[in-house]
């Protein structure tokens, strides 16, 4: 088997309206596999049975696979053709039968990491979505759910440890081999198994379930990583007390095993019983992790914990039902994490990481509904639309029926559908009936793509004022019309002077593409605070002055909407500057100041509100994006604020750093604001400032100062930035995760020669496209860059072109990743967008191409 030609290129378009449950279920299914690196030997017993009265050959998918020998009934088979790469067996008239396949399948060759792969001489598996069909043939659909049972043996030396989902059976020896029989009693589709054999050691804790029962927690890590599991072993203890405390969701299994392997192509793999993680969402100690990468672990972990309810009890019944659990576990996730920090900071997170991913990809020609209606490659529907839109969707949901009802809706959805495959049909209708609500408009968000828009506008009538609204939807590809949403729109009203009433914070449902809201009796215009706490996914269009927007920042109740009311001030100023109107700071420098003054009391909160909108963001507000102008005029305002602040953020600075051992909100708030505040003092000019980021590099006793410090640094073209950066490597060349924050501080750079450091850390004896996380590291912060990656001669797309290229052929799930930035042409000038378009061609004329790459190319050039 070669890699590539176990991923044919053939564009198959499959629909959701297709959708037919399968003609055989398949109760049981035992696997035994002969482990080697080079040669894994996997035969499967699958105890099949007949769904439908007419007889019906039994279909097995297969990828890159060929079947060493067939035997039904315990008889040698030969009634079974392959067509494609697909298995079918004829089973004549049977209505039952035991179907037993043996493969031998290549980890050590298996680049796509997809299937049975080795990583560093340890093996493991990722099944999700169709990797399972590259270990046996099997349906490999989500709604055939099956008992396992996997027995594995290997070389005692090569693979001390062996794992499978459930718990382990049995054991025993055999010469230099050893075995393990591993039992996993829930049923459970094929995209949940997973397998890990190799020299693995655990750190060991257990939980005592709500009910009282005792389950033995393990994470799994290379020797020498097991000190930087602490966290991630608090994290999923807090998870476990969470989802039993807020949905009432109990562990199921008297195991919980964590394996973290370096070569992963997303964050991580909910297979029941045994996650397999990413190692960057579970090593993590103050000298290698910074306080987002803290976070980030404990978000994981508690994701993957959560899916044992959303997503492995109540699984999907399709691929296009994805959102089902990706979205609800997302929302899950997310509350889980305010409720562990701060809830007003992580839903500024939240939010900041839905506009920079989801709405352009709502905007652009890969825009698809939370529920798609066509795919030809799965895995490209990983996406922000399905994951944090779907989360928001499922987030206006609970905000629309309060706790309570939600709960109820829940309880009711996890009654009825436990065991089962279900649909995001099912999830709704659930909420409807458990909560007592219609949801039969809100049901269009699972229908329609992009992201809707509200025009507002205020309007009086003697002393009485009224809230009009505007709601569109902009079309989308395949969907040229579209039908006003259903949402919760929180407001409140303020009246500036203190006069008149104020409209204490109110729930409105937006239905139609109209609407008129009564606010109240103002004696002038009232101040209007609206989607607080980011209500509904949507983009609000308000023409607001600078001192109202100034006054909410200062005087909102809602801390979201305090932030909000900044973040615009800051955007419209810079619209305006990048659009060439010389507009007056004076008031955003005003309101940065004004905001500073609550640092002492919550520091992340201020260090969020007064970080400037990233240039993709401001370049999102324009009808065409000038990524020049836009980087020019960012980086003057930044230093005007700097420039006009400056002994604050020198105040900021001049205080201690908090131990880098302290974790709690407020000193990682503290720590945030110090990394805001020395990139505004550096990008004032200011003689001292590459000598102070230096020393705080230096003097840093962990990684989040330590890593601001070298962002700030590499930005500059100081003698210290050349020194800081080979220290750093120097100290951190044996550790891939931090050696990942090497390349990508670099590729982050604002210089103006980033494009030729990027290429040249691609020649770097450290560099590698077999490794996902240093790929993302390298060229997915270079997509970040946006000035970088737009470069006027177009040499950033050349180069993002080029690694689709050559990483397609290896790896195709992880370079048909890095295509959406040159699908998003259609907003830049015509220079720019005719390269772009260019290099998807030159992509797309290749040989041999992934259906991965072949399906995002070809959508981004329409
Ligand atoms: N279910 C995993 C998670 O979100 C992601 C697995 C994605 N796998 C893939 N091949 N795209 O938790
Ligand atoms: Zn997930």
């Amino acid at each position: 088997m070669t890699d590539a030609s176990s991923t044919p290129a053939i564009p198959v378009t499959v629909h959701r309206s297709d959708y037919r449950a399968p003609d055989w279920s398949i109760p049981d299914i035992a696997l035994d596999f002969a482990l080697g690196i080079d040669a894994t030997k996997v035969g499967a017993v699958l105890s099949v049975v007949r769904d439908i009265d007419a007889p019906v050959p039994l279909l097995l998918r297969g990828d890159g696979l060929t079947p060493a020998a067939v035997r039904v009934d315990g008889e040698v088979w030969n009634d079974w053709r392959m067509e494609g790469s697909d298995l079918i067996v004829d089973l004549g008239e049977r209505v039952a039968a035991t179907v037993e396949i043996d493969t031998v399948i290549d980890p050590a060759s298996n680049t796509q990491l997809s299937g049975l792969y080795a990583s560093g001489g340890l093996l493991c598996t990722q099944c999700e979505a169709e990797g399972f069909r590259r270990i046996t043939f099997h349906p490999d659909r989500p709604d055939v759910l099956s008992r396992y049972k996997v027995r594995m043996q290997g070389d005692k030396a090569a693979f001390p440890i062996l794992l499978s989902n459930g718990n382990c059976i049995d054991q025993g020896e055999a010469g230099s081999d050893h075995w393990a029989l591993w039992e996993d009693p829930w049923p459970k589709p094929s995209y949940l198994f997973a397998l890990v054999a190799g020299d693995l050691v655990v750190n060991r804790d257990s939980f005592t379930t709500m009910s009282g029962r005792e389950v033995e927690l393990g994470i799994w890590v290379r020797d020498g990583d097991v000190d930087r599991t602490g966290h991630a072993m608090q994290a999923l203890k807090d998870s476990m007390a969470w989802d039993e405390r807020v949905y009432g969701r109990e562990y199921d299994l008297d195991l919980f095993n964590i394996v973290a392997v370096s070569d992963f192509n997303m964050g991580a793999m909910e297979n029941k019983g045994l996650n397999i993680f990413n190692t960057r969402y579970i090593l993590a100690d103050p000298d290698t992790a910074t306080d987002v990468d803290y976070d980030g672990v404990e978000g994981v972990v508690a994701h993957e914990y959560f899916h044992n309810w959303s997503g492995n009890r109540v699984t999907c019944r399709d691929w296009f039902q994805l959102s089902l659990k990706e979205g609800f576990t997302v929302f899950r996730d997310q509350s889980f994490s305010a409720d562990m920090g701060s809830p007003a900071v992580k839903r500024i997170e939240d939010v900041r990481l839905l506009r920079a991913a989801q709405f352009p990809e709502d905007a652009g020609p890969l825009a698809h509904p939370i529920r798609p209606d066509s795919f030809q490659e799965i895995s490209n529907f990983y996406t922000a639309t399905i994951y944090n839109k779907g989360a928001e969707i499922i987030r206006m949901m609970a905000t629309m029926v309060g706790p309570e009802r939600f709960r109820k809706g829940t309880d009711l959805y996890f009654d009825r559908h436990d065991g089962e495959a279900a649909t995001c049909e099912d999830f709704v209708k659930a909420i409807e009936d458990g909560a007592g609500i219609d949801l039969g408009q809100f049901r269009r968000w699972y229908e329609q793509a992009g992201t809707p828009r509200l025009k507002l506008s205020l309007a009086e009538e003697g002393g009485h004022w009224s809230l009009d609204i505007v709601q569109t939807v902009p079309p989308t590809p395949g969907q040229p019309e579209k039908q006003p949403m259903m949402m919760p729109l929180r407001l409140a009203a303020f009246a500036t002077d203190g006069s008149g009433d104020a409209l204490a914070d109110t729930l409105v449902m937006v239905t139609g593409a109209t609407q008129r809201i009564a606010l109240g009796t103002f004696a002038a215009r009232p101040a209007l605070s609206v989607n607080r706490g980011f209500s509904a996914p949507i983009i609000v269009d308000f023409e607001r002055g600078p001192g109202e927007l100034a006054w909410l920042a200062a005087h909102d109740d809602d801390p979201f909407a305090r932030y909000e009311a900044l973040q615009q001030l800051m955007l419209d100023t810079l619209v305006a500057a990048v659009s060439g109107k010389a507009g007056d700071n004076r008031a955003v420098i005003d309101a940065v100041g004004q905001t500073l003054e609550g640092a002492a009391s919550d520091p992340a909160f201020v260090a969020e509100a007064v970080l400037l909108p990233s240039e993709a963001f401001i370049g999102d507000q324009m009808v065409t994006v000038d990524p020049d102008a836009i980087r020019r005029e960012r980086l003057a305002l930044q230093a005007t604020i700097g420039a006009a602040l400056e002994t604050k953020w020198r105040a900021v600075l001049a205080g201690k750093a908090p131990p880098a051992t302290d974790l709690s909100r407020k000193a990682k708030g503290g720590r945030r604001l110090r990394g805001v505040a020395l990139a505004y003092l550096a990008a004032t000019g200011a003689d001292d400032a590459s000598a102070l980021a230096f020393r705080i590099f230096s003097d840093a006793d962990g990684m989040t100062e330590r890593q601001a410090a070298l962002a700030t640094l590499a930005h500059g073209d100081s003698d210290e930035r050349i020194a800081a950066l080979d220290i750093f490597y120097q100290r951190y060349r044996d550790n891939p995760l931090v050696l990942d924050k090497w390349f990508q501080v670099q590729a982050w750079s604002l210089r103006a020669d980033t494009l030729d450091a990027v290429k040249e850390l691609a020649q770097h004896p450290d560099f590698t496209l077999a490794n996902p996380n240093r790929v993302r590291s390298l060229y997915g912060a270079l997509t970040g860059n946006q000035a970088a990656f737009h470069q006027a001669d177009g040499e950033g797309y050349r180069l993002i072109a080029d690694l689709v290229i050559a990483l397609d052929p290896k790896n195709p799930q992880t370079a048909a990743k890095m295509i959406p930035p040159l699908g998003r042409w259609k907003r830049f000038d015509d220079a720019r967008a005719a390269m772009m378009r260019a290099e998807l061609e030159r992509i797309l004329a290749r040989p041999g191409l992934s259906r991965d790459v072949t399906e995002q190319a070809s959508k981004s050039l329409l």
